[in-house]
């Protein structure tokens, strides 16, 4: 043996912080990758926007705008604050005043409470690393966005959960929850509420109005030594294609101390340009500034220009309007889809979402979505979806349940939607017919429990 290779023989393994032990791979990502080799496959597992959709020539327009202008064009290849662009922050404030119907005052909001960030899953992050420490409680819905609960585990903090309904996470759960934790002397260790008030990820489900003012009148009644924050998480609030458009929890949070939202311009116009921005109370802003200091020191400046051209030139609101007339009727197709080719079962039903990409399947017990179960019949079938055990954490026991999946239409051709539940429907149907559960265990969601690129 060479001494170089005697050398290599040696080399002692890295020894990894315990944030990086803690932050688990997702096998999702694997199975889509080896699933997607096959072309003909229908993805509805992805969360993707639809590519068809994408707003290439009013960005290639608005770059050439920009960047024809040498003042502004050098700007937008500068280093932009971290806080972000103030023209940005200004727009997104007037924006919030819009989808709200409430002035800024009234919302007790300024462009100083707007930070903007690489999609809103930095702010997000962001808020997760300065609130929580390891052993902290974050409260989310079960099911829950399964990338953002993967962040909250690799924090460190523990994910206490409530039910959802089609009323959206049940907040009169979380006041339980919040009394039991207080009897069991651990207030003080809750950070935050994190709710998807808006066509949930994966559910499909919204909040209902009366739960917003309420959610808000339960964190304050146990913010006790330390004010427990509500983490509004706004990503899917424009993609409404259906029933009356609901003000923000945050606009009921008037001196913004309860409440931060966060709010992105991937689903309603482009995630290329990863650009969200979030209103936050002031003193959590002093937090987030100074770690978004060590992440980035700012945010993509040309992307933040592109967004705000796009939200003064009315770019950014055609775009929501053609995103929302592709969506609804793929939406209906699929919900239509569903009707007509599921079996009819006791325990087999799905939501009935009027926004956002995604609808939720409950599948009655005996059968299993998971990889060990039904999911590789699909695959063989040539359709995918996410299973639902993804999405839960697990309760006292370690178990999650496995009988529910997730379907996103967004990226999926509309032509493709029906033919795609008929082939789903096929294999419920024979599985229906055939197999039982085969449980599975905490550690087996745990590695699966992490973000995917195509949440
Ligand atoms: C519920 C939810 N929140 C936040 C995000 C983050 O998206 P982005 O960082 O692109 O704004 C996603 C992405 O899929 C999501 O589904």
């Amino acid at each position: 043996m060479s001494s170089q290779a005697n050398q290599s023989a040696c080399i002692p393994p890295l020894s990894f912080s315990s944030k990086a032990t803690r932050t688990r791979e997702q096998p999702i990502n694997a199975l889509i990758a080896q699933a997607m080799a096959d072309p003909e496959l229908i993805n509805f597992a992805a969360g993707l926007v639809d590519s068809h959709t994408l707003p290439v020539d009013p960005c290639r327009e608005m770059a050439q705008t920009i960047l024809s202008d040498n003042v502004r064009g050098r700007a937008a290849l500068q280093y932009e604050t971290t806080i972000g662009l103030p023209e940005l922050r200004r727009a997104a404030l007037r924006h919030v005043e819009a989808l709200d119907s409430k002035s800024a005052t009234e919302l007790g909001l300024t462009p100083a409470d707007f930070v903007i960030t690489n999609g809103s899953q930095q702010s997000l992050y962001i808020i997760g690393d300065v609130l929580v420490d390891p052993g902290d409680i974050v409260i989310a819905a079960n099911p829950s966005y399964f990338v953002y609960t993967g962040t909250l585990q690799s924090l460190g903090a523990k994910v206490m959960t409530v039910p959802m309904d089609e009323n959206g996470m049940d907040v009169e759960a979380v006041d339980r929850l919040l009394a039991r934790i207080e009897r069991e002397g651990k207030l003080d260790r809750v950070r935050f509420v994190y709710c998807t008030s808006y066509f949930d990820n994966p559910t499909g489900l919204t909040l209902s109005l009366d739960r917003r003012p309420r959610l808000l009148e339960i964190v304050k009644k146990y913010s006790k030594s330390h004010r427990i924050l509500i983490l509004e998480d706004a990503a899917y609030r424009e993609l409404r294609y259906d029933g009356p458009a609901l003000p923000s929890i945050k606009s009921f949070d008037p001196t913004n101390e309860f409440t931060a939202i966060a709010c992105t311009f991937s689903k309603p116009f482009a995630p290329g340009i990863k650009t969200g921005y979030s209103a936050v109370p002031k003193d959590l802003m002093r937090a987030i500034l100074d770690q978004k200091g060590n992440h980035d020191f700012g945010s993509s400046s040309l992307c933040q220009h592109i967004a705000m051209e796009a939200m003064r030139g009315g770019q950014y609101a055609e775009q929501v309007e053609n995103l929302k007339a592709g969506y609804s009727k793929k939406l209906r197709t699929m919900l239509d889809s569903l009707d007509r080719c599921m079996p009819k079962a006791d325990g087999l039903h799905w939501t009935h979402p009027t926004g956002g990409l995604y609808v939720w399947l409950t599948l009655p017990s005996s059968i299993d979505t998971s990889r060990q179960g039904m999911f590789a019949a699909a695959v063989e079938a040539g359709v995918l979806y996410v299973p639902g055990v993804y999405c839960f954490q697990p309760d006292d026991a370690g178990h999650v349940p496995t009988n529910h999946l997730r379907l996103c239409f967004g990226n999926v051709p509309a032509e493709k939607v029906e033919p795609g539940i008929e082939k789903l429907a096929q294999v419920v149907r024979n599985s229906l017919r055939g197999t039982g559960p085969s449980p599975v265990t905490s550690e087996e969601h745990g590695r699966g429990a992490r973000a995917t690129q195509s949440a």
